[in-house]
């Protein structure tokens, strides 16, 4: 049987991921807005493709929670990207609303799901999804870190003119400037990075990373990144469905691991058919220790911002 894989908010992140997902087949994707039709028009538009571009999977829009019915896996990325200047917590009034009201509307209808999300504050967005549902932290997580490492990992292959295949990276902590690109977790086929890069070069990559969602804003002017995001969401899905395992950068919810109690933090988990089937623990050293607390500060400062 194929999974049912549903994905909320149809704009730029929830259209691209619907089209990966349905493209990579990984199961019957489901496509859902408030804006009346486009929804539709999106998911009938993916599976007119499928032909062409040799897919099966029967992607559909909706406007009705009533379609997500008994769906495997929901992904939330409804709710407004940021504007140029801004960072991603000032999208926290608004989105908290929307991604409260998505979670009650979807935990009616399909009480098993995996939730995955992906509206910003992203921490503090997928610590809303899990209060508000109520379920178990292996069911709800979020992405982000994939996100940040694959942004890394592009500027360490520009960098080296090396494939980004051969480029393994871990980016941990919040989704946000204080995240922390550990160079010291950093390979190139298995060598450390800084055989190939200098450090003072290798610093600005971090800072380049740390502030990457914001460089592409500012291009844009009118929302955020959505390629990159939606390919790391699509990564995360496929791990699921295949049961595949992989150990991933995600927003999970930390009961003492990392020192750190009752928030979602980017750390790496393995993400199988269950949802977070692990939290894995690395050492840190006492720098790295800073930047986590400092990181973790950032996260608790939003969520103590949040009105359940
Ligand atoms: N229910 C369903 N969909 C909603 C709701 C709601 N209550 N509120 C808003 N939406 C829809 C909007 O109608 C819009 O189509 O969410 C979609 C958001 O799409 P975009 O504005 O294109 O934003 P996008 O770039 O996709 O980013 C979505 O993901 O990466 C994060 O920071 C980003 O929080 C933002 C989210």
């Amino acid at each position: 049987m194929r999974k049912k894989i549903t994905v909320i908010g149809a704009g730029h992140v929830g259209e691209v991921t619907a089209f990966k997902i349905s493209e990579q087949e990984l199961g019957d994707v489901l496509l859902l807005d408030i804006i009346e039709d486009m929804p539709i028009g999106k998911g009938l538009d993916m599976r007119e493709g499928g032909p062409v571009g040799k897919y099966d999977s029967s992607t559909f829009g909706t406007n009705s929670y009533e379609d997500t019915v008994n769906s495997d896996i929901v992904v939330i990325t409804a709710g407004v990207p940021r504007k140029p200047g801004m960072s991603r917590d000032e999208l926290v009034g608004t989105n908290f609303g929307i991604v409260k009201s998505v979670t009650e509307n979807v935990i009616k209808y399909s009480p098993d799901a995996l939730l995955l999300v992906v509206s910003n504050p992203l921490d503090a967005m997928v610590y809303t999804a899990f209060k508000t549902s109520g379920f178990p932290k292996n069911r709800v997580f979020g992405m982000a870190g994939i996100l940040d490492t694959t942004r890394f990992r592009a500027f360490l292959s520009m960098e080296t003119n090396v494939s980004v295949e051969s480029i393994q990276a871990l980016v941990l902590g919040g989704h946000g400037d204080t995240m922390v690109p550990f160079a010291r977790y950093t390979t190139i086929a298995g060598i450390p990075v800084s055989q190939f890069i200098p450090q003072d070069r290798l610093d600005a990559i971090i800072e380049r990373t740390r502030k990457g969602g914001g460089e592409i804003v500012k291009y844009l002017k009118t929302g955020s990144a959505y390629y990159a995001p939606s390919l790391a969401i699509t990564e995360m899905v496929e791990s699921i469905v295949k049961d595949k395992k992989k150990i991933l950068p995600c927003a999970a919810y930390l009961e003492g691991e990392y020192g750190i109690n009752g928030i979602y933090f980017g750390v790496p988990v393995k993400l199988g058919a269950n949802g977070v089937e692990e939290i894995i623990e690395i050492d840190l050293t006492e720098e790295e220790k800073q930047a986590i607390k400092k990181s973790e500060a950032a996260v608790r400062n939003v969520i103590d911002l949040l009105k359940f």
